[in-house]
């Protein structure tokens, strides 16, 4: 079988991160993730997919933090029917936080800023009142317009555009950030071929350009989400930091039912999801108000 792939100085660096923990750290991440779904609120409901997955005699189990997310234990979900008319949705577990802890409401017009290939989107579809998914890659759009009419998204309005040309204000906005994308190792073994320090330093530059504008974006007293599947501080934290220094912001505290969350002293408030703790990738998640 083939190894997951860890370029040299990733693994130095998160050694030196992880402290005592590096052995569970790199455990964690050099396995598959389980599988998991969320429930497409637009086309069915729990009490649906739970009576065709029992028919089906496939083990399943609900998590704690939503009554929407599930995990499935089905070599190939997307063979399903449920899977196939829209109901479900695969989605990684810690993926499906970002948007929980932006918990938007029916009376929410949310920006989704880069949106594709638009998992968080039908999430938020389900919450919000509208949503405007938004994404500057044209291949990548594609898939949001798939999710759009697959998953029957009637409120969302999707854009190909560069998020930071958008002029409207919004009452929540879910900036799911570009990132090194360090998280996507336990879905793709080759996932990190192209990891560097460089990689990690061009993305962070992005994404402080990207966290600034988003925050204008808000209307005051708007509250977003700054997420990434990376563990590098420097995309996480530093960014967090550096909208404190450069706006008017607080951070807000986030929790989730049966899902254990670490902080880094250098941003109290800001989450972290270390693998080895809730069996998910790596995740990093920020909630923001506008002061
Ligand atoms: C981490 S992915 C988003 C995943 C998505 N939120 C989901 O849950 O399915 C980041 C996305 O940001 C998009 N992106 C990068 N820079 C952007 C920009 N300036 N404006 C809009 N989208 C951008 C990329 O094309 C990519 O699709």
């Amino acid at each position: 079988m083939k190894q997951t792939y860890f370029p040299f100085e990733f693994v130095s660096k998160y050694k030196n991160y992880c402290g005592k923990e590096w052995g569970d750290f790199f455990s964690a991440i050099k396995v598959k993730q389980p599988k998991s779904f969320w429930i497409n609120a637009k086309k069915s409901n729990p009490s649906e997919i739970e009576s065709f997955l029992k028919t089906k005699s496939i083990p399943f189990k609900k998590y704690p933090f939503s009554e929407y997310a599930y995990f499935i234990d089905y070599k190939r979900p997307g063979d399903l029917v449920i899977f196939k008319k829209g109901k479900i949705s695969m989605q990684a577990k810690a993926a499906m936080l970002p948007v929980l802890a932006l918990n938007p409401t029916k009376k929410d017009y949310v920006l989704d800023a880069c949106a594709a290939p638009g998992m968080k989107t039908i999430q938020l579809s389900n919450m919000a009142k509208e949503v405007v998914a938004v994404d500057v890659n044209s291949t990548r759009i594609k898939s949001l317009l798939h999710n759009k009419f697959a998953y029957d998204l009637k409120n969302v309005e999707i854009r190909r555009n560069d998020v930071r040309n958008i002029k409207e204000k919004f009452d929540k906005i879910m900036l799911d950030a570009p990132c090194s994308s360090e998280g996507l190792v336990r879905k793709r073994k080759e996932a990190l071929k192209d990891w560097n320090k460089q990689l990690v330093q061009r993305k962070a530059k992005a994404q402080k350009d990207l966290i600034l504008s988003c925050f204008d974006m808000l209307k005051p007293n708007g509250e977003m989400i700054y997420s990434t599947c990376s563990f590098a501080q420097e995309e996480n934290e530093d960014i967090i930091n550096f909208l404190l220094e450069k706006r008017d912001a607080k951070i807000l505290p986030i929790q989730f039912e049966g899902i254990k969350i670490r902080e880094n002293r250098q941003c109290p408030g800001c989450v972290r999801l270390w693998p080895q703790d809730n069996d998910t990738q790596q995740f990093f998640i920020a909630k923001i108000r506008k002061l």
